[in-house]
């Protein structure tokens, strides 16, 4: 494919490309599911993905079907992946039958390895983050904020250092807004990332004041898929990180709560406030479906197609 542009992180857009591509989410989330099943005919996605997931597979598959494309999913197991054949060779083969891949993986090296496809590579998920997430987190976020998500307080809680937490930063420099990173001072993202992120971003450790003043309040597991090993070293360390009432008080009156799911309700936070008032971890969860959608249809350059 000529001139393909891949999504491994946020700051992968410009923000005139991210407007464009949110309104189109929002254009799609406003029309009847069965639309648009002409829009890619004859297209295909490779879903590969290396690690377990619900949503990122559910809504690329079901988005590829609703834009008229055929999705092919992947695993490592029952592929030759698992048998060890280089990410390389799978990218270069991918690309002689498929227009997109959307990899979900660990290692960045690896991501980096399949982004030498000939046809744009999507990050689903990977140790330095998770973009495609955040990008239908903004979405959400403005579905409820006035006035969009630029110069708003946005706090991330719990564990700082993980993939979520490493783009929403991104995200703070590309939308402009002010992220307060809250937790344990030594789950924090590579200090390189916050050098780049400047005066949008800063740090709190004192769980009482994490979310004062804030209108957005997210988090996310403190074990992430692959640190297993850390599970009570993790659980010790984020105790008291819990995202629930007594946390929320400071937060501004309106403060919306978001999670990408899954959660580990009474873990990084709480039954209660999974199912309060403030929560949007639903809508955030049926977003993806919108946003992506979006996001393969501009990929593709099929978003003139939609007037
Ligand atoms: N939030 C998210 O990516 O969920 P899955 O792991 O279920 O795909
Ligand atoms: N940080 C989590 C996100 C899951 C969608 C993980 O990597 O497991």
């Amino acid at each position: 494919m000529k001139d393909k542009r891949d999504f491994l992180k946020v700051t992968d857009l410009s923000l005139v490309e991210a407007r464009e591509l949110l309104a189109l989410a929002a254009r799609l989330k406003s029309e009847p599911k069965g639309l648009r099943t002409q829009l890619l005919p004859g297209r295909s996605v490779a879903i590969v993905l290396e690690k377990a997931s619900t949503r990122t597979r559910v809504s690329f598959e079901v988005g590829c079907a609703q834009l008229g494309m055929h999705p092919v999913v992947l695993g490592i197991q029952g592929s030759q992946l698992g048998r060890g054949e280089p990410i390389r060779d799978t990218a270069r083969v991918l690309s002689r039958y498929c227009d997109a891949i959307v990899y979900r993986t660990s290692a960045a090296t690896k991501l980096a390895e399949m982004a030498t496809a000939s046809v744009p590579v999507v990050n689903a998920l990977s140790d330095d983050g998770h973009p495609v997430q955040v990008l239908c987190d903004v979405f959400t976020a403005e579905e409820h904020l006035r006035g969009g998500i630029a110069g708003k307080r946005v706090a991330f809680v719990g564990d700082c250092g993980c993939n979520m937490a490493r783009s929403w930063v991104e995200a703070a420099t590309l939308f402009d807004f002010h992220l307060v990173l809250a937790g344990p001072r030594s789950y924090l993202p590579p200090p390189a990332e916050l050098t780049a992120a400047g005066s949008h971003v800063s740090l709190v450790h004192d769980p009482a004041t994490a979310v004062a003043g804030c209108d957005v309040v997210n988090t996310d597991v403190w074990t992430s898929m692959g640190q297993e090993a850390e599970v009570s070293e993790r659980t010790e360390a984020f105790a008291g990180w819990t995202v629930n009432e007594r946390m929320l008080r400071p937060a501004k009156p309106g403060a919306i709560v978001l999670h990408c799911l899954p959660a580990h309700r009474g873990e990084e936070i709480d039954d209660a406030t999974l199912e309060g008032p403030r929560s949007r971890v639903w809508d955030q969860a049926e977003n993806r479906l919108h946003v992506q959608k979006a996001l393969l249809v501009w990929l593709l350059g099929a978003a003139a197609r939609i007037a």
